[in-house]
């Protein structure tokens, strides 16, 4: 691989003056499904868009995604983030609760545990699979674990099963959000936490624009879920704790139903640009992201993941620059447990420690040299964007 200092003098790259390898980015398949249009115009023609309790077709999404996630029950919301929020609510997560989260996830999973006030207890990375390690015994010692809260980083799938053992957590929620029809030991993501939650937003596989969907079996979840997500209102009109308006509308749920008819056939298509990403790095000896070797799971790639040589700690943002000013589409996540507001806010409140110190430093140095590449393009137009990237890189 070449240095960040060989590259950053290299003349002929865009960023430096040079010509750009392509003339724009490739195209993006939000996910939206075209097949859904007539039925969206129909919806807006009954001048119905959304229902208190749900309407008729977020009931169908509640119900067609329950089954195909194995489950008794779904709540279909207006975003992931409000699925989150209402998931760990419903599991009983209060102020000084400690929550294990995989610093290896969106940062949706890390706001939705400020929100409630609840202490994020940080889970280490896998620098292989960049997914939460499988045994995080050490770094929950002294605490007690309320729920863990892991995701599926990626399309990647983690052993869901191993962390919340290990953890010791009462409760486990799965977040799915990159990971629909994704499957481990032979079951799908979401079918192991006592909710499986997924963001339903743009670019998802089961996507409905704007949406979450939560699934699980148990009653008193369902009720506590739902009286939050209705501004805390069991009935029409008192309020038995305070909630928020988290319910999802028609017309996304109609888009999210008609994703979900395509599902298999998405999820071959994204593993299928996947497939051609990977062989592009892999010919240029660059290394990505893999499965967890000897896991029995299937992903479903939300994006592949190449992790730089550490000399690039401090340069990737300038390389994500680099890439989109040559018509390759690159991408970045943080490391949770870095954000700026993170460090002071769990000092405020007596939480961060020597674990947090260290552990911070490590992820940083880590997710600092991931370079992402999403699988929303064909897999020609994949080919040719790694395969220019890994000539950028390695030439
Ligand atoms: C894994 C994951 N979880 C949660 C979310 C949050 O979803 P939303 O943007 O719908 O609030 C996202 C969004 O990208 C995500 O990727």
């Amino acid at each position: 691989m070449r240095t960040p200092d060989e590259l950053r003098a290299d003349r002929r790259l865009a960023i430096n003056g040079g010509t750009p390898r392509f003339d724009e980015l490739p195209y993006e398949e939000s996910g939206i499904a075209r097949s859904a249009a007539d039925t969206v115009a129909e919806i807006v023609r009954s001048g119905r868009t959304v229902h208190w309790g749900g309407g008729p077709y977020s009931k169908r999404l509640e119900e067609q995604f329950a089954a195909y996630t194995g489950r008794g029950k779904a709540f279909f919301h207006s975003s992931g983030t409000a699925a989150l929020q209402t998931a760990l609510f419903a599991l009983g997560v209060e102020q000084g609760d400690a929550v294990a989260l995989s610093d290896s996830g969106f940062v949706a999973s890390l706001n939705v545990i400020y929100h409630l006030g609840a202490r994020p207890v940080f889970l280490p990375t896998d620098p292989t699979t960049l997914l939460c390690v499988d045994d995080v015994s050490a770094w929950v010692e002294g605490h007690d674990i309320h729920t863990s809260l892991i995701t599926h980083f990626l399309g990647n799938v983690a052993d869901v099963e191993a962390v919340h053992r290990t953890a010791g957590s009462r409760f486990l929620v799965e977040d799915g959000g990159q990971a629909h029809g994704a499957t481990l030991r032979g079951r799908p993501v979401g079918s192991f936490g006592d909710i499986g939650s997924f963001a339903g937003s743009h670019k998802k596989l089961v996507t409905a624009g704007q949406g979450g969907l939560n699934v699980y079996d148990d009653e008193q979840i369902d009720w506590r879920m739902r009286t939050f997500a209705h501004h805390g209102k069991s009935g029409n009109f008192e309020g038995v704790f305070p909630g928020y308006n988290f319910r999802g509308g028609e017309m996304e749920a109609a888009l999210g139903l008609a994703a979900l008819q395509e599902l298999p056939e998405r999820v071959a298509a994204r593993n299928s640009t996947a497939r051609a990403l990977t062989d592009a790095f892999a010919e240029a000896g660059l290394r990505t992201i893999q499965v967890a070797p000897g896991l029995d799971a299937t992903p479903a790639w939300f994006d592949i993941a190449v992790v730089l040589d550490e000399e690039w700690d401090g340069h990737r943002d300038w390389l994500v620059d680099a890439l989109t000013a040559e018509g390759i589409p690159a991408w970045a996540y943080p490391a949770l447990i870095s954000m700026p507001w993170v460090e002071p806010w769990m000092r405020e409140r007596g939480w961060w420690g020597e674990r947090e110190q260290h552990l911070a430093a490590v992820e940083t140095a880590l997710w600092n040299r991931v370079l992402v590449l999403g699988t929303q393009m064909s897999p020609e137009d994949a080919k040719r964007v790694a395969t220019a990237a890994a000539d950028i890189l390695t030439r």
